[in-house]
């Protein structure tokens, strides 16, 4: 019988056929099937073109030549020779949860291991590695880490576009008979083009991303027979990847799954590695850039943290400033000692303040960046990545340092290992200010593949010698959100704009891959430092806090009306994270006419957040009809709490008033049909609801 894989869930599988010679071929995506049928016997390929042969178009990684047509999804070369790779005589292995399918290719002396992992949140991952077993170097020039079908006929991609201070807007384009494609060259994951994708046919949904922070390529190609086949991998420079005799080349890892809920939870129960194995309630964070910029002064930054700590503040972070003489953007990075004319006696004055008050204590790193003017820039010129005889280009006038060599890794990790050991550091803000324009080592070839993989293995060695500090993904804010960094730390800056207005869709965006108690979000100072605009304290508090709750701004300039309604907020957030932030809880929905909603739902609470971002074109929302995930909760519900107190409606009806004073009660599936009547809100103002159940039968007013 022929040999059939069902690899994956009861209700997402990836169902493949492992032919004689040739790629796995695709027999579908969904249920298992059963490979008893003799259905499976059929060749499914038919010969067309004048071909004798039948070539299945719908494969796993196709390789190109040999009647293949469309795009192939690995390519390479010995000095030109060897540019056709045919797998044949598959060997299948298993090893927990994860299936292996290797295939040789005697002819061009190449080995390809296929590794499709299934977990139980319903997601699938796919890796690829390549082996040389030649004797002459292979030159790579791609190799995609997973292929999975696409929806055929009328169907829909939705990719996210965006850049520095506004992430993460979602475009939606029709699929058609080209190629899609995504090419990101910026050697971070990027703020215009993160490795997310969310595919819609009408039959059926499909949501993939690739686990990595470098330069990337996702492809969708339609294939001779109508299909669809989506692929994801690495991007290359010219001659970047050249495996000499006996290597392997090993890509990221590439994730499918049916919907956020799933990407989520995988995000959560299986790709996150927590220090003591589980996420601890998320911090209410301080963070002091907004606030002070480079100007830290020490009386001042200790005032703030008791005035943090009074305020009900759980984590003060330290941002950037504290080192060599950082006093503005142009100098010191790569001086990672702490400039004593700010701190005469160290940080430590500072952390035992923050810690004495009961505060974690966080400190910001841009490990992998030097200025020009720094001590080690002078003393290490040819420890940045140039080219020779090309010009240097400075971006926020730094350089990227080569990770890939030792030396600069040791140094990087011994001025890190210093600070976390000398001090009480819980945190570390990670961060990465610049796209790499010439990643070039000194021998002249392209850098970035090896640079990601370095920017890893630094992580990954800082984290194995303090196991319990918690590291944060920045990089311009939102430049460095994905899921290979997501293995390895635990909270990701969404944008450097803290305009509430602007965070809506930022926010919706992001959390399509990145559950919300992952992405940092806080109440910064009004008007908004990036874009000027005047907010409410609650629109501002409201926004955030869903997320990964925190503020920015220095707390000592808070006006007396606004520290008590922030308490309020922070109050609100410490009681409810735990239902905002349970497994599974959380749900969004599309925003209509610039009103967001979003929440969370368990048996014994739902939390809801309406927001209304501009004003509306129609003259009222519609009834809130919730998901379905928090209707087939069940049970009747009133609401018990409304915040702010007064919030801004345009107009309220007297029932409307009663539903929201608490004295009305509704069953979710009512909501489920009709929707709750909820008042106009006026543009940028916000509203969250606290739903309580009360016992089957008993009604309120
Ligand atoms: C980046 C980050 C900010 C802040 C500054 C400090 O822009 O995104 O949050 O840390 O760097 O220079």
């Amino acid at each position: 019988m022929t040999a059939i894989l069902s690899i994956g869930t009861a209700d997402f599988c990836l169902n493949l056929r492992l032919p004689a010679l040739g790629m796995p071929e695709i027999l579908g995506l969904g249920r298992p099937v059963d490979i008893s049928e003799p259905l499976f016997d059929i060749e499914r390929a038919s010969r067309v073109n004048g071909m004798d042969v039948a070539v299945p178009s719908s494969v796993l990684l196709p390789t190109g030549g040999m009647g293949y047509f469309g795009w192939p999804a690995i390519a390479g070369h010995r000095m030109g020779r060897d540019f056709v790779a045919q797998f044949g005589q598959w060997r299948v292995t298993r090893e927990g949860r994860t299936t292996r399918l290797t295939g040789l290719d005697i002819v061009a002396g190449l080995e390809i291991t296929i590794a499709l992992t299934e977990h139980a949140s319903g997601i699938l991952g796919m890796a690829t590695s390549l082996t040389n077993l030649g004797e002459d170097a292979y030159c790579l020039d791609r190799c995609m880490a997973a292929t999975f079908p696409a929806p055929a006929g009328c169907a829909y991609a939705s990719s996210f576009t965006g850049m520095w201070g506004r992430e993460f807007q979602m475009r939606r384009e029709a699929l058609d008979n080209g190629l899609w494609s995504q090419e990101n060259r910026r050697g971070r994951t990027s703020h215009d083009r993160p490795p997310m994708l969310v595919l819609e046919g009408s039959h059926r949904r499909l949501a993939v991303t690739l686990g990595w922070s470098g330069g990337h390529q996702m492809v969708i190609d339609r294939t001779d027979d109508g299909q669809r086949l989506v692929h994801l991998g690495e991007l290359f420079e010219p001659g970047e990847m050249i495996i000499t005799a006996g290597e392997s080349y090993h890509s990221p890892v590439a994730y499918a799954g049916p919907d956020t809920e799933a990407f989520h939870a995988f995000a959560r129960g299986e790709l996150m590695d927590w220090p003591g194995g589980r996420m601890t309630p998320r911090p209410v964070t301080l963070n002091t850039w907004e606030g002070n910029y480079f100007d830290h002064e020490m009386g001042s930054l200790k005032a703030q943290a008791t005035a943090a700590a009074s305020l009900g503040i759980e984590r003060f972070v330290l941002d950037d400033g504290w080192f060599g003489k950082r006093d503005d953007d142009t100098t010191s990075l790569g001086d990672w000692d702490i400039d004593r004319r700010k701190y005469p006696e160290g940080l430590k004055p500072l952390v035992g303040h923050v810690t004495a008050l009961g505060m974690q204590f966080g400190i910001w790193f841009e490990p992998e960046m030097v200025n020009r003017n720094s001590e080690l820039y002078k003393a290490h010129p040819d420890w940045a990545l140039t080219i020779k005889g090309r010009p240097i280009l400075e971006s926020r006038t730094q350089l990227v340092l080569d990770l890939t060599r030792p030396e600069v890794s040791d140094y990087l990790f011994g001025k890190i290992d210093a600070v976390l050991s000398e001090h009480a550091v819980s945190y570390i803000k990670w961060d990465m200010n610049r796209d790499l324009t010439h990643a070039g080592g000194h021998d002249g070839r392209a850098k970035v593949a090896a640079q990601t993989r370095a920017v890893y293995a630094l992580m990954d060695r800082v984290r194995a010698a303090h196991p319990a500090v918690e590291i944060e993904s920045c990089a311009s804010g939102g430049g460095r959100i994905d899921y290979g960094v997501l293995k390895r730390t635990h909270r990701v800056w969404t944008s450097d704009c803290t305009d509430a207005f602007e965070r809506l869709e930022i926010q919706h965006g992001a959390s399509t891959f990145i559950p919300p108690e992952i992405l940092g979000s806080h109440v910064a100072a009004s008007p908004n430092h990036q874009t000027g605009r005047r907010l409410t304290l609650a629109f501002r508090a409201l926004v955030a806090l869903a997320y990964h709750f925190g503020v920015e701004l220095n707390p000592l300039e808070l006006s007396d009306e606004d520290r008590d309604e922030l308490t309020v907020y922070i109050e609100a957030y410490k009681r409810l994270r735990e239902v905002l932030h349970a497994p599974g809880a959380n749900f969004r929905l599309p925003p209509v006419d610039g009103r967001y909603v979003w929440g969370a739902a368990r048996q014994d609470k739902i939390v809801i957040i309406v927001a209304q971002g501009p004003q509306m074109v129609g003259e009222q929302p519609a009834p809130l009809r919730l998901p379905e995930s928090v209707t087939k909760l069940g049970g009747h519900w009133r609401i018990r709490t409304v915040l702010p107190a007064e919030p801004q409606f345009i107009r309220i009806s007297e029932g409307q008033k009663a539903l929201l004073s608490g004295s009305v009660s509704f069953t979710l599936s009512n909501t489920a049909i009709a929707g709750l009547p909820l008042p106009m809100l006026t543009a940028e103002s916000a509203l969250l609801l606290e739903l309580e159940p009360i016992k089957e039968g008993k009604t309120h007013g």
